[in-house]
């Protein structure tokens, strides 16, 4: 064994990174030869978008927040950068773990690589091929500095292949989303969120959108919302909205006269309320990149309202059809789902639970915890 255990300075942001941490956390928890630290940059901070997921998934209270808050990418990266620097000077990891696309992921690496701390990307290999979204930008960036890069899905694997990422970086782990929602699933089942919304199980849409191409802009808006309203006609559709699209539904008039249609908007769900109430839909309406992931393993048909997926296996095993933005073909998927009664598709390879303790044995292997 080595003097110290080896110090792993976990960094998350926003909210889809807290599902991402918790096993991490846990699974470097459970080695003698780490020590784990977690900062929050505090990218996310509203109660319902950050505290309610720690408590929910029993993540530590983070040793240092950033506070940093919501700003242009600019100035939230750079605000980001600023306050981690010190932090990584006075805590000298062995190695800093981001994991997903925000801007709290590449801003960090950014800092842990030019300290010359390895920096270790949860869910690597990822591509949109879109560089419109920022989240491409920022995964790219992030993988061109990691020393580890830890794969979801074989799509990871030929996109860092092609890349030219040296292969002993590359790792194929498996999910660590999947591990949290294997890890919940049955407290999940105990939310009372159908009951409190009045839904019968398999007879309602869930529905998420947040993505800046898809609600910052309101004509494009309003033609998906129509088919959305279109569908709310036949199936109630519970929309629970990030505070980025209600604050645009606002400016936009969406909460003036009968423009929502019959689609139910609700506050944003902790994890468990949401978890239950994707995993008892007829079906998913999303531009979010893990609920392609999370209907995958609860066999829950998803249409994808994006004109890419950078988690093409959910497409290769079946569940999910990404159908872009145009009325008459998210229509036409509908009904296409609709038909369909014995809906069922297989696991992905690797998504079975385990794949943070994957990540801690490569770590503390490499790094010799
Ligand atoms: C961010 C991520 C996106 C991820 C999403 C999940 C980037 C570039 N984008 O997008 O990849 O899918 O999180 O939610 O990192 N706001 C609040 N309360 C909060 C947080 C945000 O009201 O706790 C509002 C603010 O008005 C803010 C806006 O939402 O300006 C957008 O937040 P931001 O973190 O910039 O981007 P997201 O759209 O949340």
């Amino acid at each position: 064994m080595p003097e110290r255990p080896i110090r792993v300075l976990n960094v998350v942001g926003a909210r889809p990174n807290f599902m991402k941490i918790a096993p991490v956390m846990r699974a470097l928890g459970a080695r003698e030869g780490a020590q784990a630290v977690l900062v929050h940059t505090g990218q996310h901070y509203d109660e319902r978008m950050s505290h309610l997921f720690f408590e929910q998934l029993a993540i530590p209270r983070p040793d240092v927040n950033l506070e940093v808050g919501s700003a242009s990418h600019a100035v939230q990266t750079a605000a980001i950068m600023q306050r981690f620097e010190p932090v990584v000077a006075e805590q000298e990891p062995d190695v800093v773990v981001v994991v997903g696309d925000v801007n709290s992921t590449i801003a960090c690496a950014l800092v842990a690589a030019k300290l010359h701390v390895p920096v270790a990307h949860v869910e690597a290999g990822l591509r949109s091929f879109d560089r419109r979204m920022p989240e491409e930008i920022n995964r790219r960036l992030t993988d061109a500095i990691s020393d580890f890069l830890f794969v979801t899905e074989p799509s990871g694997l030929s996109n860092l292949k092609a890349e030219g990422a040296a292969e002993e970086k590359v790792h194929f782990v498996g999910n660590v989303m999947i591990d949290t929602l294997l890890a919940n699933l049955e407290k999940a089942r105990a939310s009372r969120v159908l009951e409190d919304l009045g839904l019968q199980p398999r007879a309602y849409a869930a529905m998420t959108l947040h993505r800046p191409s898809n609600v910052d802009d309101g004509e494009t808006f309003a033609s998906l919302f129509g088919a959305i309203r279109e569908i709310a006609r036949d199936l109630p559709v519970v929309f629970p909205a990030h505070p980025r699209t209600r604050k645009n539904m606002e400016a936009f008039g969406y909460f003036e006269g009968d423009r929502l249609g019959g689609v139910r908007l609700v506050e944003p769900l902790g994890y468990l309320d949401f978890l239950r109430l994707m995993a008892e839909a007829r079906l998913v309406l999303t531009d979010s990149g893990g609920i392609q992931e999370e209907t995958t393993i609860l066999k829950v048909p998803c249409l994808t309202l994006r004109e890419s997926t950078e988690r093409p296996v959910t497409v290769d095993v079946g569940c999910n059809q990404v159908v872009g933005r145009d009325p008459e073909r998210i229509l036409a998927a509908y009904r296409r789902v609709m038909a369909e009664d014995d809906f069922t598709c297989p696991a992905p390879e690797k998504w079975d639970g385990h794949a943070a303790e994957r990540i801690a044995d490569v770590l503390l292997e490499r790094l010799g915890g």
